[in-house]
């Protein structure tokens, strides 16, 4: 992961690095650098932890000059310590790399022996002796990296700067995604749109195996080749990007209530509330021609996933097979040609789900992707593109883009059923009617944020949590125990109810709280028979449910979340927020870092 930047500018570049490493951080935050070259020389900064070190280090000891490198880590090879940080140097350039340089230890071993002397135990610093040797064989800087590349394997975006060559960025493209900004008399470089929206919308993105000679007055882009190609200039929605947190205390916070504007945004893209009925233009694939779907993604983007698999083979008779593609990408599955290969991404990104992606379209299946982020690499390597409408998402653990991937999901299963002829007509305009009602119970749900931000101080004073559901409230169980872990460290986990018997039981006394997911639905009751069993053994219940659902319980529990009576098809989606509101307090009295939980990500663009 790791995020990157690199200017060549007219100002004074090193503030400037750190705004757009600002837009970045939530690629990673073990520590963050920037160097820059005046009159010739090159200097760096560097600090362990999060940016805001780096940036008091530079207002103690600044750096000047017009042209520099920024640098964001998510520690891979090596402890997260200054020393390991980026850029990192030669006598001869600076360099920044986000990726895994897989054959590391050879060239290192190789280098070594040739008398290069390495500071660090990163992969990258294996890239800047590299070029180093190549430039003290006497090559310039083009003709060194040109010579460097193919003897790297593994995932890179790189970016270099050369000492004495005031004009001149040289950067890398094999995977992880790495942008090119154009501005006037300036040229920009970064992992994404959002580190350039400070400065430029006008964006082209490198293909893999493209390298980028960038100068003040221009970009001349190579192919794995050799060969000059040109990539098409975009307008990036620009400074729409420039997220704040506004009044809220943290990202998490806000996105979690922006929800019931941005699903409604999304639903707009699929629904026609007008008429009642998905939009044509909706999903421009023939469901009614395909066999299977096979899906696979990562994380909470996998949950989503898993729960679309209960709408589509109940909604659309259409199987799905869905995998972490972590796993899928070598399970080396049997795939038909007639299933649609689906994915599930806020980054559009993710390495191990880009992997499956390309290992599908390899096999020849037509490839769909739900995705947030619309100029990512799986969008652009996608036969179509599902757009989640969230907006950036910057909290890394996902809120907002996970609801509204299930919304997309939901839309998709109903498209589905109507073309395969499992619904008719009513049946649709039915679903629709009740898809669009989302925003409105979303925002019920939220009401609920006192009593379950006073629920959430009970649950900081525990170690362990257990979290059970049934149906679309399996998945959601798996989506609760994740959020819960990631941002609050408290250990958590999901099961499916009817699983409990079979292990999970075990750990069940009176320090454990149980939050049972049970909307009243048709699994109402044999779930309420799993409380039973936790009743039973002195597990604390802290029941979610609706009205109904609460007036027919007789349970005694610890407490009872009561959400207004919703639709079956979109409880999943409303019942997703109090799980988020329980994740967030509880971290929030916890004292954790809930926006940039620690050693995790927002972006996982390694393996
Ligand atoms: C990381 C993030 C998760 C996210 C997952 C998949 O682990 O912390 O919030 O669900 O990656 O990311 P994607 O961008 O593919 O949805």
């Amino acid at each position: 992961m790791c995020g990157i930047v690199g200017i060549i500018g007219r100002e004074q570049v090193a503030p400037l690095l750190v705004d757009a490493l600002k837009q970045l951080e939530y690629r990673g935050y073990d520590s963050a650098g920037v160097a820059t070259l005046q009159d010739g020389v090159l200097d760096r900064r560097r600090a362990e932890g999060k940016l805001v070190n780096l940036d008091k280090l530079l207002k103690e000891n600044p750096l000047g000059g017009t042209i520099g490198l920024g640098h964001t880590r998510w520690a891979t090879h090596g402890a997260p310590t200054v020393r390991n940080a980026h850029p990192h140097t030669t006598p001869r350039l600076a360099v920044i790399h986000n990726g895994i340089i897989e054959n590391f230890a050879e060239l290192r071993a190789m280098l070594e022996k040739d008398g290069y002397v390495f500071e660090t135990e990163t992969d990258t610093e294996t890239v800047a002796h590299l070029v180093t040797r190549a430039l003290d064989r006497g090559l310039d800087p083009v003709e060194a990296v040109r010579e460097t590349l193919p003897q790297l394997r593994g995932a890179f975006a790189i970016a270099i700067m050369f000492k004495g060559e005031d004009d001149l960025l040289i950067a890398a493209r094999n995977g992880p995604p790495l942008a090119v900004g154009y501005g006037d008399g300036e040229m920009y470089l970064g992992s994404d749109a959002i580190a350039l929206a400070p400065f430029t919308d006008s964006l082209s993105y490198l293909e893999d195996g493209d390298w980028a000679v960038l100068t003040r007055s221009g970009v001349v882009i190579y192919d794995e080749t050799g060969a000059t190609v040109e990539r098409p200039v975009q307008k990036s929605a620009g400074t729409a990007f420039l997220v704040s947190k506004g009044n809220h205390r943290h990202f998490m916070e806000k996105e979690i209530h922006e929800q019931p504007e941005v699903i409604s945004h999304t639903l707009a893209n699929y629904l026609d509330f007008s008429k009642g009925t998905i939009r044509t233009d909706a999903a421009p694939i023939d469901f009614a021609k395909i066999d299977r779907i096979a899906a696979s993604a990562c994380g909470t983007a996998y949950y989503a996933g898993l729960i679309g698999k209960y709408w589509f083979e109940r909604i659309a008779r259409l199987p799905v097979d869905i995998d972490v593609a972590s796993e899928f990408r070598y399970r080396e599955m049997p795939l038909s040609k007639d299933s649609l290969a689906l994915f599930v991404s806020q980054s559009g990104e993710t390495a191990d789900t880009l992997a499956s992606l390309r290992y599908c379209k390899q096999q020849g299946l037509t490839i769909g992707t739900i995705v947030n982020v619309r100029e990512s690499t799986m969008a652009r390597e996608s036969n179509t593109v599902f757009p989640t409408l969230a907006g950036p998402e910057v909290g890394v653990a996902s809120t907002k883009a996970f609801t509204c991937q299930l919304a997309v999901l939901a839309s998709l299963a109903v498209a589905a059923g109507k073309m395969r002829g499992t619904i008719n007509e009513d049946e649709e305009r039915q679903l629709v009617r009740e898809l669009s009602e989302i925003p409105r119970y979303a925002n019920q749900a939220l009401r609920l944020e006192p009593q379950i931000e006073a629920i959430s101080r009970d649950l900081s004073q525990v170690k362990h949590v257990l979290y059970l559901g049934r149906g679309t409230s399996f998945p959601l169980a798996l989506e609760g125990a994740l959020k819960l872990k990631e941002i609050s460290y408290i250990h958590a986990e999901g099961y499916a109810a009817g699983e409990l018997k079979h292990g999970p039981i075990a750990l069940i006394d009176e320090s454990m709280p149980v939050i049972v997911i049970a909307p009243y639905d048709h699994w109402f009751e044999k779930t309420v028979s799993n409380m039973q069993e936790v009743a039973a053994r002195g597990g604390k219940i802290i029941l979610i449910t609706d009205e109904k659902g609460a007036a027919a319980s007789t349970l005694k529990t610890m407490h009872t979340i009561v959400l207004p009576d919703t639709p079956e098809i979109i409880a999943p989606i409303i019942y997703a927020l109090p799980i988020q509101m329980l994740a967030y307090y509880t971290a929030v009295f916890m004292g954790t870092d809930v926006d940039q939980p620690r050693n995790l990500a927002k972006s996982v663009t390694v393996e």
